[in-house]
């Protein structure tokens, strides 16, 4: 049987370790597959969709900074892809149609949310910071919550008009602003690609926060940037994106495979052992 392929675009990619995760998968449950890495300019992606056409490529995963910029070769958004306009599991259907869906939405519920209380966190004031393809996930999962009060801040301030104006209740920070607002909020997200490995890091420190604060990042490569470590210094809650890539890997399985992986800690572990 030819084996089947998959694979992840974006650039850079060093810091991905979704190779590692489908592999791993794809070994437990016996399955002739594999997947790795595919950096990809922008002009290349017509031809990667052509591939998964031709079935040369199974599926792929797209992460920044792609997720949108994937959606107009596509034949058919749907699901959580639709309401975020953000893609990042991609596949052919039974009627050979290129599908888009996004597994980030889930990934961010069962690694964050739903572990907190819902009736506090609806009241809580969040600050997001970013507008990329990730940050648009962030927010449909807060919106789903109905999370009061939700922030959010970006270097380049059209991109934070643009969410915007697909979930208006959202108020915008300028991007000088937010260690100011950081005393105000109970939980920042970062959504950003600040602090991934090969990219460059936060300039600013927050100075002024709340003690109950929570520090979410959504890199887990490293697996404590400089924010991160600034806020752990400091006594404050922080968590690192490695849960929500392990489950937004886990519905993207689900999706190509039919099969529900177990997240398991043999996994976990090698996972850590290689982050840098
Ligand atoms: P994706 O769609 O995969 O999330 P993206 O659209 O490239 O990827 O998003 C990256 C995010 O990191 C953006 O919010 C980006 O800010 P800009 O919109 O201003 O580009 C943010 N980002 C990346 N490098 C940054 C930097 N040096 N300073 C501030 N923000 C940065």
């Amino acid at each position: 049987m030819i084996e089947k392929k998959y694979g992840i675009i974006g650039k850079p990619l060093s810091h991905s370790l979704s190779p590692t995760l489908h592999n791993f998968w794809f070994k437990k449950y016996k399955i002739n597959a594999s997947y790795s890495l595919i950096e990809a300019e922008v002009d290349q992606i017509e031809n990667i969709i052509n591939k998964i056409k031709k079935k040369e490529l199974q599926g792929i995963n797209v992460t920044v900074p792609y997720k949108q910029a994937i959606i107009p070769f596509l034949d058919l958004i749907i699901n959580d892809a639709k309401e975020t306009s953000s893609v990042n599991t991609i596949y052919l259907n039974d009627e050979d149609k290129i599908v888009g869906d996004n597994t980030d939405v889930y990934g961010f519920e069962w690694a964050f949310l739903n572990k907190l209380n819902n009736n506090d966190l609806i009241e809580k004031k969040i600050l997001v910071l970013g507008a990329g393809g990730v940050t648009l996930s962030v927010i449909f999962a807060l919106t789903k919550k109905r999370i009061k009060k939700i922030f959010i801040s970006n270097r380049t301030i059209k991109k934070a008009e643009e969410i915007k104006k697909k979930f208006p209740y959202i108020e915008i920070i300028f991007w000088e602003d937010i260690t100011d607002k950081s005393e105000d909020v109970d939980i920042i997200i970062n959504t950003t690609s600040l602090g991934m490995k090969g990219e460059s890091d936060f300039k600013e420190v927050f100075k002024k926060f709340k003690s109950s604060l929570v520090y979410y990042d959504v890199i887990y490569n490293p697996a404590e940037t400089k924010m991160l470590k600034e806020f752990k210094k400091k006594k404050i809650k922080t968590l690192n994106g490695l849960e929500m890539f392990i489950y937004q890997g886990q519905k993207t399985f689900f999706l190509w495979n039919k099969i529900n992986p177990e997240l398991d800690e043999e996994l976990k572990k090698k996972i850590i052992l290689e982050l840098r």
